[in-house]
């Protein structure tokens, strides 16, 4: 049983059309599976998260009572491309277990609106927002390191309080941007074998074996996604996370769990006292 479902093409060559549809049930699975060991893990054996204690210096009385977190520019790209992949998941891969519809004109209109929220979203975190804020720096790799060493119960000193974004959130942030282009590159040339607005469709533009190759390579990814869209939901939903998911509605988060969380040093909030202009550092 591969992965891959193969056939002949008309000159004779064994080809890949796609990938085998039960990898669909895999990924569910997967991110099932990783939900109920975290649950566990959670639940039954996680100790109190402990960080070095370096914020007796720090004037809470700088920060306002609500800290501005993400802008209204990047909560509304943020909904489109939900928005977006969740139409895209669906129209792949209901009709694939047996829910049959003409699926593949609201798939690439989705695909096309991801596409654009994403270069977008290039631009804006380019040259808008804190680009480097979502890429691990060398706190956190040596945070992650002794994380790791007390996690086996070696003596190591507690990690430091995070930036704007957590290690974790910057591995799936870098994950989801390799799976995204590899969707968008592949379905953009995609389109070519479809009937679309864009350009005359074009199924010759490559050989059947560079075509499959696309089909089982965006086929991949997309199964992909399934485990990253279920393992996401899940952390917005957990009752520790619900004031980061109500950041992702209202823009802004309460001083106390921005203390609790996120060292200012690392993540500083400009335009202190002055709580209602703007949005500071809200990317
Ligand atoms: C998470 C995002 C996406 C998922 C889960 C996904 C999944 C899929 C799947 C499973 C197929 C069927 C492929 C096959 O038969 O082997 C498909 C087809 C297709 N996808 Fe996507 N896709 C995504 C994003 C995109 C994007 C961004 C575009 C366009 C820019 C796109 C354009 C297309 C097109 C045009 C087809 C139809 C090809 C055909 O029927 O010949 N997809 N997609």
């Amino acid at each position: 049983m591969g992965i891959v479902q193969w056939a002949t093409s008309p000159l004779g060559q064994h080809v890949p059309i796609h990938i085998a549809w039960f990898l669909i049930w895999v990924a569910v699975i997967a991110g099932l599976a990783f939900l109920i060991v975290h649950v566990i893990y959670m639940r039954f054996f996680a100790k109190e998260k402990e960080f070095a204690a370096d914020l007796e210096r720090f004037d809470r009385t700088q920060l306002p009572a609500r800290v501005p977190r993400h802008s209204l520019t990047a909560r509304l790209f943020h909904w489109v491309m939900a928005a977006a992949m969740l139409t895209l998941l669906f129209t792949a891969f209901l009709p694939k277990i047996g829910v049959e519809f003409d699926w593949v004109e609201y798939h690439w209109i989705a695909g096309v609106v991801l596409t654009i929220s994403i270069l977008f979203h290039i631009v804006h975190a380019s040259f808008f927002l804190d680009f480097w804020s979502i890429w691990p720096d060398r706190t956190d790799i040596q945070d992650a390191w002794n994380r790791v060493q007390r996690f086996f119960g070696k003596p190591a000193p507690p990690p430091r309080k995070f930036a704007k974004y957590p290690l974790e959130n910057k591995l799936y942030h870098g994950t989801v941007m390799l799976t995204g282009l590899a969707v968008i590159a592949t379905g953009i040339f995609m389109m070519f074998r479809v009937r679309t607005i864009f350009f005359p469709r074009n199924p010759y533009l490559f050989g059947d074996m560079t075509w499959g190759l696309m089909y089982v390579l965006h086929g991949l990814a997309g199964v992909g996604f399934i485990t990253l869209t279920i393992v996401h939901i899940y952390f917005a939903v957990r009752p520790e996370k619900l004031p980061i998911t109500a950041g992702m509605l209202v823009g802004t988060m309460s001083r106390e769990f921005y203390l609790k969380e996120h060292d200012p040093s690392r993540w500083t909030i400009k335009n202190l006292n002055q709580p209602h202009r703007g949005t500071s550092d809200g990317d």
